[in-house]
Order: structure tokens, then sequence, then C-alpha cells
């Protein structure tokens, strides 16, 4: 029997579409709250550098609001560190993040970078806090972070959500291949990115695989059928999936 997956809803985007009125509806923290109570694993929260969605002090605001943990993605800089340091995450995912992009569109270079990444992981798990970067599904970013000691990995799974035709298949096998030799290794395998209820379920069934993390299908579903159906339907799929 394969562990049960967990589902870590990403809010971001709740608050991109507060933003876009520049008051307080709709609350990211209200989001949080209902997929605690519907059965989510986790609240996904990137604080950007430009701030274009969640704000800094959202980022309390979730916490006090929910017992669920919160992964917080963050760019490797000093004053993400800093931030993470003083509001103390369950986990801290390190994402690569470029001011010009719509989203996250790559994966961390944690093979090139790791004389920046290497202090920066360091004092977040000092501090006892998880970390997790955010690699492309490649042997040798997984290599990198082993020599960094990170604990967890997060797949990034762009290309396969963007995959067409005999690719996707490729791009499967990618993901499945790398999460068995993140596991073989001592670390936690997760993804996420692009992922929707049509191309959900063969990354679900990937064993090794311990969390996805979802946000911008959630967040647009939620606009026709609620975030709790939402949320739920995507249980649901992955569940059946495994
Ligand atoms: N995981 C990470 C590390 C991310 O940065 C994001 C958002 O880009 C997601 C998961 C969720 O991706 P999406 O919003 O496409 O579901």
């Amino acid at each position: 029997m394969i562990p049960r997956l967990r589902l870590g809803v990403n809010i971001d985007h709740v608050a991109t579409i507060r933003n876009a009125r520049g008051g307080d509806h709709p609350d990211p923290v209200r989001a949080a709250q209902i997929v605690a109570a519907c059965g989510g694993d986790g609240i996904t929260a990137h604080l950007r550098e430009d701030r274009r969605h969640i704000r800094d002090e959202d980022i309390a605001r979730i916490q006090a609001a929910t017992d669920l943990p919160l992964n917080f993605e963050m760019a490797a800089t000093e004053e993400m560190l800093e931030f993470a340091l003083r509001h103390m995450p369950h986990a801290a995912c390190i994402v690569p993040e470029r001011r010009e992009e719509r989203t996250t569109e790559g994966g961390l270079d944690a093979a090139g970078q790791h004389n920046r990444l290497a202090p920066i992981v360091a004092r977040l798990s000092d501090a006892g806090i998880r970390v997790s970067l955010f690699i492309a599904p490649e042997e040798r970013q997984i290599e990198a972070a082993m020599k960094l000691r990170a604990p967890v990995v997060e797949l990034h799974t762009g290309e396969y959500a963007h995959a067409e035709g005999d690719q996707i298949a490729v791009e499967l096998r990618r993901l499945a291949d790398m999460a068995a030799l993140a596991a073989k290794n001592g670390i936690e395998p997760h993804a996420g990115h692009g992922l929707t209820y049509e191309n959900v379920q063969p990354v679900a069934a990937i064993p090794q695989l311990a969390e996805l993390n979802i946000g911008h299908y959630l967040i647009g579903e939620a606009i026709f059928t609620g975030l709790e159906a939402a949320v739920l339907r995507m249980r649901e799929l992955m569940d059946a999936a495994r």
C-alpha cells in the first residue's frame, strides 16, 4: 500500500485577486481556513520580492488562523531568509525568482549555485525549518540537493504539464525516475506546478512522492465550484491514483 499523498494548497492567487483592487477581499486567510476545514494537508504561500500577491502581513495571519503546516516559498535572498527566521514556517521551499516572470517558470539551479545556497539552507535547517528545493527533475539537481543536505526536493512538474503527445510519457518518466532517486538517497520528494484535474493522476501514482503543491488551477476552479469542492475533487483524484 503506497502511503497517502499530502496535498498542499498554494493560495497565492487568492491574494492576486485581492490585490487587483487593493483592498482586503478576497482574503487568503479565509482560503487557508477553508483548506484546513476540508482536509488539505498544508498551505503554500510565496512571498515574492515584488509582493505581487502574498504580502508580508499575510504570512503571520495565515499562521495564526490555521494549524496546518505552512510551506513558505522564498527566493534565496538575505531578505527572505531573515523573514523566514522571524516567522518560523514549518517548511521553506527555495525557488528561483525572476522579477519579470509570470510564475516560477523553471527549477532552482541547485547544482550551479551551491555556494550561494549552502549558507541559506544551513541557517534555515539550524533554525528547525524543513528546507525544500524546487528543482527540475534532473539527476545533477538531485545530487546538488544531496550535497546541500536538503531534506526535501520539490520536482517542478511544469515541463510535464506543458508537454504534448509522446513527450508526456517522457516527462512523466523523468519525474518518476527522479522521485525514486531522491527517495533512495534519503530525500523526500514532492512535486508541483501546473497540475490540474486532467494531469494530476499519473504524477500522484508515483509511489515515492509524499506531497503535491497545487495552486493556480485549484483557485481557478474555486471560482466555479467553491474552494472546498475543488480541494475535495483534487483529493479524490489523488487518492484514486494510488
Ligand atoms: N510549487 C512551487 C514551488 C511553486 O512555486 C508553485 C507556484 O508556482 C506551485 C507549486 C504551484 O503551482 P501552480 O500554481 O501552477 O499549481
